[in-house]
């Protein structure tokens, strides 16, 4: 544990590790930096900026904005939880530097930035995210998840997912980042009230009104960025006039009437799988529930999605054989047969099992 005193940490190195980070100094820091040059400045977030850097490797150094006691009492707190957790779709810990005034956190850069830059960024015109590489983010960022709420002990609630908080590997692996916000939950818990934290548009209606936080307020956030995955959609958008209207909101009334393909991105061109994009937009739908406890957990999520995606990868890949043995028409291989090809797309249509249309509710949801 190092509250209080990160500061003896950083003077020298010790010289046996048993822990996975590094401890830099300011030195290193400044140099990998260019001195934080501006240039080097990747972005800003609500604790400090973000500052692109080379050591042995690239890296990524937040930097704490003010060291009153509260940004210390955050800083001990995502040291400690980054120390502790290790997942192949979490951001872990690259190392620290505690000194002085200076409060920096130390992460591997990832060379394809955030969600966010792809989906409303700079990157958004590149369409780099096609429907297969959505789908293993969706999938990365939920098994991410699902490990902070079932594998840490004790349980970890993020409190902040959100597209700037999926960054994404030099492969496009969903790395979710940022648990500066999280809470560690005492075993047997089931709920703690809490003062509000995290981003309007992800915030689950329990949390916003009440500060009730618990694993399903992650869930609720979770859903949040499916929808905004499948559709490049911003969560909260302003209408003309003033009134704001959210994802869930916007997508509703196409769920109703079966138009999935008006939720989709239209830069995907049509091209993904409908009965996959059905069963995502379900999913997202049951996240978002505006009752926590009929929302699912983040397991049954991460199964829920791999079952719809990889059932779906080895039908399309029998009926993309078929088709190659039975002649040699020209097809994308991401897109699937078009088994469902009528725009008003039923709950019932092909590829959506009774068990998937179940988890859509059609009552109105209750804010
Ligand atoms: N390891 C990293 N590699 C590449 N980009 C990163 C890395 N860490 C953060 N970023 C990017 O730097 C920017 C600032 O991140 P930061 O976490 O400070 O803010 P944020 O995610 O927008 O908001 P919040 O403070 O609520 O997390 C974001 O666009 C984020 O995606
Ligand atoms: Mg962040």
């Amino acid at each position: 544990m190092f509250r209080g005193c990160f500061g003896c940490f950083s003077q020298e190195k010790p010289k046996i590790r048993d822990y996975p980070w590094e401890i830099y100094t300011l030195k290193e820091l400044l140099h990998a930096t260019n001195n934080f040059h501006n240039d080097n400045k990747i972005g800003e977030g609500g604790f400090g900026s973000v500052y692109w850097g080379r050591t042995t490797k690239g890296i990524a150094v937040k930097r704490l904005k003010a060291m009153n006691a509260k940004a210390e009492m955050e800083f001990a707190m995502e040291v400690e939880i980054l120390g502790r957790v290790r997942h192949r779709n979490l951001l872990g810990l690259g190392g620290f530097y505690a000194g002085g005034d200076e409060r920096l956190i130390v992460y591997d850069y990832m060379p394809n930035h955030s969600l966010i830059t792809h989906l409303h960024g700079q990157l958004a015109s590149d369409c780099l995210l096609d429907w297969p590489r959505r789908m293993s983010i969706a999938i990365g960022s939920a098994e991410g998840i699902a490990y902070l709420h079932h594998k840490v002990n004790p349980h970890i609630i993020h409190r902040d997912i959100k597209a700037s908080n999926v960054l994404l590997d030099s492969e496009f692996q969903a790395k979710v980042a940022d648990f500066g916000f999280a809470k560690l939950v005492p075993d047997g818990v089931t709920h703690m009230t809490t003062r509000v934290k995290g981003t309007l548009g992800y915030l689950a209606p329990e949390y916003a009104m009440w500060g009730k936080v618990s694993e399903s307020c992650d869930v609720y956030s979770f859903g949040i960025l499916l929808l905004e995955i499948i559709s490049a959609k911003k969560p909260l958008e302003k209408l003309p006039g003033g009134v704001k209207r959210d994802i869930v909101q916007w997508a509703t009334p196409y769920v109703k009437k079966g138009s999935f393909d008006h939720i989709a991105d239209p830069r995907l061109k049509g091209r993904y799988d409908r009965a996959q994009l059905k069963t995502t937009i379900a999913i997202a739908m049951i996240c978002t529930d505006s009752n926590p406890e009929n929302r699912p957990s983040m397991l049954q999520v991460v199964e829920w999605l791999k079952n719809g995606v990889m059932r779906r990868k080895r039908e399309a890949q029998i009926l993309n054989d078929a088709v190659e043995e039975d002649d040699d028409e020209d097809e994308d291989e991401d897109e699937v047969e078009d088994d469902d090809d009528d725009d008003n797309t039923d709950y019932e249509g092909p590829g959506m099992e009774s068990s998937e249309m179940s988890m859509i509710r059609n009552e109105p949801r209750r804010r």
